[in-house]
């Protein structure tokens, strides 16, 4: 597809684009039915399918499957024994669940700065490293991968595990191979020492693909494997489908004080057909940020995202910095403009150290990590979903030049 980007119109659409959008077919649709007439409708045979298919996918040996994210989290923590005492270092431009996921546990999570690639800096990570650090859990801004090698090695270095938030990451690869998967561990130094303990997926509904609500463990150790197992069902020995089938057994023990954090089959019903369409998807995000990078490449008003070479970004977000000494107008101004053509966009993230609570419960404050505070300052996350048109691609680049020339400075 060629797009011509580079003439702008200033006409507004008629219908409101959000920001993101699913893509639900028929396969998906048809699915669901299936589990809602089958009357299995909770965990079973399609969640334990949709498992081996995640883990075949990124190659990973274990995939578990979770009710969301922020849930996978939570018990890769709990299953590393994290506690009161206990710090994790974390980067601030995230959702506040990864940070939260540290405070449920009791321990303190220890916000960071990122790069100007939006990722956490290995620099920033091991500056924060103390006795107490139990964990380091970095976060795939966006899609695109932290720098993993150095990470690793400073893990590896520390003996600390790593979690990684892949909540945008499905479909995204660092030297060619896919976030979450096993052959990652080998490049950290020492892969015996398995730094890399669990990459933890979101498929929440604007995700790279969708369960509604739902998120994916893959982890390559079998004994907190079987730990965060247990921990996703109240730590009950045998999960329903073991019991319930006609080969079940009544009997079951609680071995640990787990969750409900289990994964239904309605939703795995929709996570098997999205993740066959998954390639798709991250070349559909691929290509309108290619449309995104070209149209805006030379304006001096916005910077396009940072990438590198070496990383396969699967495009969760397309996040593009405004200049705003270059503006006559601020940030939310400049979404304010835009939602009145008819453009949806959002702000990924406010920094979690200047949210309330963790201002007044951890201490933190303005001025702790100056580049995510000087990135969300200036950060809009513009629509991209593969259910876009070309022409709703075009419509977005026209919108956002139709702005600038009425607010350059
Ligand atoms: C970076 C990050 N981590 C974790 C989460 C939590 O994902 P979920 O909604 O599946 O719990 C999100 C959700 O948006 C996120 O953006």
């Amino acid at each position: 597809m060629k797009l011509n980007v580079i003439e702008t119109t200033t006409a507004s659409r008629t219908a409101f684009l959000p920001f993101a959008l699913p893509s639900i077919g028929e396969e998906e649709i048809a699915e669901v039915a299936d589990s809602l007439r089958s009357g299995w409708v909770t965990t079973g045979p399609k969640v334990k399918r949709f498992e081996s298919n995640f883990a075949e996918y990124v190659g990973s040996k274990h995939g578990i499957a979770v009710s969301s994210c922020t849930a996978g989290l939570h018990i890769a923590l709990t299953a590393l024994g994290i506690g009161p005492g206990d710090e994790v270092i974390v980067p601030t431009l995230t959702f506040c669940s990864s940070a939260n996921v540290i405070v449920h546990l009791g321990a303190r999570p220890v916000l960071v700065d990122v790069g100007e690639d939006f990722n956490v800096t290995p620099e920033a990570i091991e500056a924060a490293i103390t006795l107490r650090t139990k964990a380091i859990m970095p976060v795939h801004y966006g899609g695109q991968a932290c720098d993993l090698d150095l990470i690793y090695a400073l893990a590896a270095h520390y003996n600390l595990p790593v979690v990684e938030d892949a909540a945008h990451a499905v479909g995204a690869t660092y030297h060619g191979y896919e976030i979450g998967s096993d052959a990652l561990s080998s490049l950290c130094e020492g892969e015996e020492s398995g730094v890399r303990v669990a990459t933890v997926f979101s498929f929440y509904a604007t995700k790279n693909m969708t369960t509604g609500e739902g998120g994916m463990i893959t982890a390559v150790d079998d004994e907190l494997v079987e730990r965060m197992r247990l921990l996703t069902l109240h730590g009950m020995s045998r999960d329903a489908w073991k019991r319930y089938t006609s080969t079940g057994s009544w009997y079951y023990e609680v071995v640990l004080p787990g969750y409900k954090y289990n994964m239904t089959d309605i939703q795995a019903a929709l996570g098997i057909h999205q993740l066959r369409k998954l390639d798709g998807f991250i070349a559909a995000r691929q290509h309108y940020a290619r449309v995104y990078d070209q149209a805006f490449a030379d304006l001096p008003e916005i910077e396009i995202p940072l990438t590198h070479a070496d990383r396969g970004h699967a495009y969760h977000l397309y996040v593009v910095r405004l200049n705003l000494e270059r503006l006559t107008i601020d940030r939310a101004q400049f979404i304010e403009e835009l939602k009145a053509l008819n453009i949806g966009s959002s702000v990924h993230f406010i920094p979690v150290h200047l949210h309330a609570y963790y201002r007044e419960t951890f201490g933190y404050s303005p001025g702790d990590c100056p580049t995510a505070e000087r990135i969300y300052k200036r950060v809009i996350s513009l629509p991209l979903f593969p259910r876009m048109s070309d022409d709703d691609v075009l419509d977005v680049v026209h919108a956002v030049k139709d702005v600038i020339s009425r607010h350059r400075s």
